[in-house]
């Protein structure tokens, strides 16, 4: 059976393989499955813009389909940048540019009132167009400057325990991250649900 990810990031696609594959799904990415549809996602949630970019795909193809959106939630912003982190502040940003933006916006932030999450939702829709929906979190705080070379997005300036997360490794990073707190959530629904519970 084909499942569709709606994603061309090789790194997401092989963290998602790990545990569907051995549920008998095809894994494919977007662009493997030739399908080229790219909705607005105009959702003011994670799980909107992750059901809007499942549903979509799921349109077309009728095959199992999975989707995620995910962003870092700042406490002292008030949630911001949230769903807007692929695009916080203006659009000629790059990702040097957001870190530096939240770092500007958080000046004078004492530490305790420097708390964070990663958020990952996970938006799954099986061939017969049942929908599950899972959400996991990874908890931080964001440091004063950008500090390590690994990672993307806000990775230098998220700390997780006494390092950010571009210091830690990648390995280290995706078993704690909300994106592997998601697929857990996402591995346990779906062997509930064979298991008829
Ligand atoms: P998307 O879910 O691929 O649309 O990503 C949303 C945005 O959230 C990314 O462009 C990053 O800015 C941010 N983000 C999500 N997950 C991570 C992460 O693990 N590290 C750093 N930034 C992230």
């Amino acid at each position: 059976m084909k499942l569709i990810i709606a994603s061309n990031n090789k790194g997401k696609i092989r963290e998602f393989k790990k545990i569907l594959e051995p549920m008998g799904y095809e894994v494919l990415s977007q662009r493997e499955s030739g399908i080229d549809v790219q909705p607005e996602e105009n959702g003011t949630t994670f799980e909107e813009n992750a059901a809007i970019k499942a549903r979509a795909i799921y349109a077309v193809s009728k095959s199992a389909t999975l989707a995620d959106d995910s962003g870092i939630v700042i406490d002292a912003l008030g949630g911001q940048p949230g769903v807007y982190s692929a695009r916080y502040g203006t659009p000629d940003l790059d990702d040097e540019g957001r870190t530096a933006l939240v770092l500007k916006n958080m000046q004078g932030v004492p530490d305790e009132e420097r708390t964070a999450r990663y958020v990952a939702v996970i938006h799954f829709i099986d061939e017969n167009g049942n929908e599950i929906s899972v959400r996991g979190t990874c908890e931080g705080r964001i440091g004063h400057e950008p500090v390590g070379e690994n990672g993307f997005g806000y990775d230098p300036i998220f700390i997780y325990g006494d390092k950010t997360f571009a210091q830690h490794t990648e390995e280290f990073k995706n078993s704690v991250s909300h994106r592997a707190n998601a697929l857990k959530a996402l591995a346990e629904r779906l062997s509930e649900i064979s298991e008829g519970k």
